[in-house]
Order: structure tokens, then sequence, then C-alpha cells
């Protein structure tokens, strides 16, 4: 076959191949955003994008991402929360968003255990609103970054739902420090000393969703006032010549291993 036209949204098959190879070998930012342009270009309507805001009542989208949870758990029930109030207050381009397919983030990707579902389907959620950070949006990343931050950082699960379907007294809180799955659902069963499978452990997970939900819709908020501010300041990469967390020696233990730099 030598037709390069290969996926259906019209982004080339040499085009896709011109990608992978510039994400790979770290190539400058410049690249990729030409990239993301002519993926721009050439796609449909969906393809414009960052989409329009307006200010949501983060109470009310926590409660909307907790009962979601219980539907298409926690990456889709972020992207949920705010999308569909999205659909009714600014309808276009959200009405055709597949809120539903994120459901694979569920179990940090399909129950692998990687990034929790819940600061993915936000970081997805505040890209689509600001733009990519490539394209000069350094909003859009930080407050990906602070997602992030927060989920690692906080008393989890923050947020209490008006109608809780487990006692909250019965919901321990921990501390994750890492933005994965498996560390953070992890450390609350050990905490809990409650199986995966246990109602509690749902409701939490549900919990943390919806306060992440929060979080993100208070940052959206508060960037379309003008006024959002960063609470991050790590970068890893810059810091330590290898994309990671900021917990080195949780993992590593005392000998945290050097990055070959370029530099020396
Ligand atoms: C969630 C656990 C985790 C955290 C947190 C973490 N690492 Fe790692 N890191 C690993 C694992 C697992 C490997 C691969 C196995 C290995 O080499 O230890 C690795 C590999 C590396 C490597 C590649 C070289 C090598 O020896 O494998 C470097 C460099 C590194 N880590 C540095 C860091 C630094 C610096 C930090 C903190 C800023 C950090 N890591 C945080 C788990 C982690």
């Amino acid at each position: 076959m030598s037709d390069d036209k290969t996926i259906e949204n019209g982004v080339s098959r040499r085009q896709m191949l011109i990608g992978t190879g510039a994400l790979a070998a770290g190539v400058a930012a410049t690249s990729l955003g030409k990239w993301v342009e002519t993926a721009q270009a050439q796609g449909g309507e969906t393809e414009k994008w960052p989409w329009p805001y307006v200010k949501l009542d983060p109470q009310e989208t926590a409660e909307i991402a907790y009962k979601e949870w219980y539907r298409i758990f926690c990456g889709g029930a972020v992207i949920s929360s705010v999308i569909g109030q999205l659909r009714e207050k600014v309808g276009g381009p959200y009405k055709t968003f597949p809120i539903d397919s994120f459901v694979f983030l569920e179990g940090g990707q399909v129950g692998w255990g990687t990034i929790c579902g819940s600061p993915a389907g936000a970081n997805i959620v505040a890209n689509l609103i600001i733009g990519p950070r490539i394209a000069g949006a350094h909003e859009g990343h930080q407050i990906s970054a602070d997602n992030m931050d927060f989920y690692s950082k906080a008393e989890m699960p923050v947020f209490v739902p008006k109608n809780p379907k487990i006692d909250p007294s019965k919901i321990v809180h921990t501390v994750s420090d890492s933005p994965l799955c498996h560390i953070s659902v992890g450390k609350w069963m050990k905490a809990a000393n409650l199986p995966l499978g246990s109602p509690e452990r749902k409701d939490r997970c549900a919990r943390v969703a919806a306060s992440s939900a929060y979080r993100l819709v208070e940052m959206l908020n508060a960037w379309h006032d003008g006024t959002y501010k960063p609470t991050n300041s790590f970068s890893c990469s810059k810091e330590n010549g290898i994309t990671g967390q900021y917990n080195c020696t949780e993992c590593h233990g005392d000998k945290v291993p050097e990055a070959p730099t370029a530099k020396k």
C-alpha cells in the first residue's frame, strides 16, 4: 500500500512516524509544535482547541465526579464532571467529546497501576481548555503539574460528598507521595487494612476523583479570572536530567542514581 493516509483523522502515517521519532529523540519542542499544527490543520472540527471555558462550581463538580466514579471510574469521572457541565453551558465541541472512552484510565490504566486516572483525567481536561505547552500555553502545563502535585501531597481523600455511600469515619486518609495508582491505592489499603474489592476502597477512590475534580475547577476558575498562580515548583527533568517524581529515595533508597548528562 503506497497511500500514506492510514489514519482516519487525517494524520498521515509519515507524519505519525516523524512525530514518534521526535518524541523518542527528545527533539526540541518547536518541531513537536509544528507537528501539532499540522495535525490541527489536517484534522476535523475537533482538532481545533483549546475550547471555551465558563466558570463552574467546584463543589457541584466534585459531587458529579463522586457519582460518576461508580459508572466510569476515576479518570472518566473527572472528565465527565467538567465536560458534562460544559456540554450544557457552552455546548459546541463539548457535545461530541467522547467522555466514556476514558474509562480505560481506571486502575492506573486498565489496572496496570501507572498514573492514577484522577490526575490523568484532570490533565486531559486542563489541556483541552487551556492548550498544550508546546503551543505556548504554559498555564495548561502548570495546572497539570499542580494536579499531580496536589494528588501526591494531599491527605486523600479530601472531599466529603453530601450523601456518601460509606460512612466518612470509615475512610482513612493517606498521602501517596506519588501520582501512581499502585502506590496511592497501595498505601491506602495498607493503612485501612482493606482489600481492593472493598466498598470502602471504592468509595475512597470515588472521593479521590471528586477531590481532584474540585481542585482542577478551582484552578480553571482562577485561570479564567487571570489570578491563577502555580503552586508546584518541581521539574524532575530540569533538576535531575530524567523525567520522574520528587521523592527519589522512596524507591531508590539512599543510592539515587544520577542520569547521564550532556554537560560536564
Ligand atoms: C516510583 C519509584 C521511583 C521514584 C520516585 C524515582 N525512581 Fe528512579 N527509577 C526507578 C526504577 C524502578 C528505575 C529502574 C531500576 C533502577 O535502575 O533502579 C529507576 C531508574 C532511574 C535512573 C536510570 C538509571 C538507573 O540507575 O536505572 C535514574 C537516573 C533515576 N532513576 C533517578 C531518579 C531520581 C533523580 C529520582 C528523584 C528525582 C527518581 N529516580 C525517582 C524508580 C523510581
